[in-house]
């Protein structure tokens, strides 16, 4: 996909999602999020708050993108088997809406997230994308193959191109607590025992989260048209080999061994091989260099020194940059507007003087809807107060107010001009201009 694409991002606010969005900054790509939750780690990336429930909301979020890569979905087996109904929403039709939206709006391409627990049912001595699947046990694998067979469908009926990727099991920096990883780590570091289940010599494909989100951006190159690709680790680990690893990296801890989960995926080797072949991607971080980073990040996010003084020195330095980037482009408004000022009198009863204060009036709601992202509820109240700014103008132009209350009768074209500066600034809160990546509030 060309360089500069715009790139809808669902699930964006989440774990892979997060990186993701990382991955495509850096390569480029213009990232927009759709995610029922604000991202905490991209504040300043083009966002649209919205549930997979509401189609025509998936629709306008996903207006002028080139391609969507889809991951928002129920991605915890535990809630899956807690709440199916609510997963089925989640992850099948929630699909199904993106795959609609796409059709509906022309995007170029679907990327879909799909698991690895797809070959959990299917009795292999390797896993590769050709080889037929068996239905499922887990309901969570069920949800996903349904997307799956959903991407397929569409590509045949309404040809919409789609590209499946079968993730192995992620970790690393922003994971879910919940994840094997992440509450091995949290229990070394607590100085508790490591809970492992079954034996421990079953094993998993894991991959590093930051591997796999560049697996995942690659795959929007065009060699990967209507392809399956398994994104997994180099190499099968064993649960118990995760918690000496963990031990290692931590410090001494004691192993505790508790019966296995309901419809786990047993572990058989998942090939990588295509999308090496194909997409040019393989993982690069081992894995303990990824529990290594994985630490760091959790010890770094736990320092409360991270948490309070950055933030209030963020907030003034982005003050700072809003003030000369809003004092930069009055600036650069006023001179041009003077000479214009200068040439032609805006009004009979104005002066040149009185003409440029006023073009700088006229430009206040362009500034004020233009040169900020506005987030809900403050751009609904701004838009309101800009009709009502237009509305006043207006009648004030237009009316014919009795003598005592004569308001519009000597400057009408400013008053015109003023209500046709707030109707336009309207659209421009519309639009939500995003201000320049480095004026953000966050800085990165
Ligand atoms: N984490 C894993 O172990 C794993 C493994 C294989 C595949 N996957 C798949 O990768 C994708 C991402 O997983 P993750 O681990 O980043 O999950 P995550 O829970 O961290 O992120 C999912 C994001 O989707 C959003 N979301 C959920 N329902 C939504 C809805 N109805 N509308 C809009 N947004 C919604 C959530 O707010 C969240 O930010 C999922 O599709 C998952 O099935 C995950």
């Amino acid at each position: 996909m060309l360089r500069g694409s715009s790139v809808l991002v669902t699930g964006g606010s989440g774990f892979i999602g997060s990186h993701v969005v990382d991955r495509l900054l850096a390569a480029g790509h213009r990232p927009r999020i759709f995610d029922v939750r604000p991202s905490p780690y991209h504040p300043d990336v083009d966002a649209v708050e919205g549930d997979l429930d509401d189609l025509e909301g998936v629709c306008a979020a996903l207006r002028g993108c080139d391609a969507v890569i889809h991951l928002a979905a129920s991605a915890d087996v535990n809630e899956v088997f807690a709440d199916p109904v609510d997963a089925e929403r989640r992850n099948v039709r929630g699909t199904l809406h993106v795959l609609e939206a796409a059709r509906r709006c022309d995007v170029g391409r679907v990327v879909y997230a799909s698991t690895i627990w797809t070959y959990s049912d299917t009795t292999a001595d390797r896993h590769e994308e050709s080889m037929p699947l068996s239905p499922p046990a887990h309901f969570y694998t069920s949800t996903k193959l349904a997307g799956e067979l959903y991407c397929h469908s569409y590509a045949e009926l309404y040809g919409l191109e789609y590209t499946i990727l079968r993730f192995g099991i992620p970790y690393g920096p922003r994971a879910r607590p919940a994840a094997v990883v992440p509450a091995m780590v949290g229990r070394a570091l607590a100085g508790e025992p490591l809970t492992v289940a079954g034996d421990g010599s079953q094993s998993r494909r894991f991959v590093y989260v930051e591997d796999l989100a560049a697996g995942v951006v690659r795959a929007l190159d065009p060699v990967a048209v209507n392809r399956t690709y398994n994104l997994v680790g180099d190499r099968d680990v064993t649960i118990r080999e995760v918690a000496e690893t963990v031990c290692a990296v931590v410090g001494d801890a004691e192993i505790d061994f508790v019966p296995g989960r309901t419809g786990d995926f047993a572990g058989a080797p998942v090939c990588g091989e295509r999308a090496a072949e194909e997409l040019g991607w393989r993982p690069t971080t081992a894995f303990e260099d990824g529990v290594r980073r994985y630490v760091a990040w959790r010890q770094e996010a736990a320092t409360p020194v991270v948490v309070t003084v950055p933030a209030r020195e963020r907030v003034v330095t982005a003050l700072m940059r809003r003030s000369a980037w809003a004092l930069g482009w009055a600036l650069v408004t006023a001179v041009l507007f003077v000479g214009l000022a200068v040439l032609i009198p805006l009004d009979s009863d104005l002066n040149r003087y009185n003409t440029f204060f006023s073009v700088l009036l006229l430009l206040l709601p362009l500034w004020l809807a233009g040169g900020f992202r506005w987030e809900e509820p403050t751009a609904s109240r701004l838009r309101a107060g800009l009709w009502g700014a237009a509305v006043v103008s207006l009648a004030l132009a237009l009316v014919p107010w009795p003598a005592a209350v004569d308001v519009g009768s000597g400057h009408a074209t400013l008053l015109v001009l003023l209500a046709v500066a707030a109707g336009g600034a309207e659209r421009l809160v519309e639009t939500r201009i995003a201000l320049p990546t480095w004026l953000g509030a966050s800085g990165g």
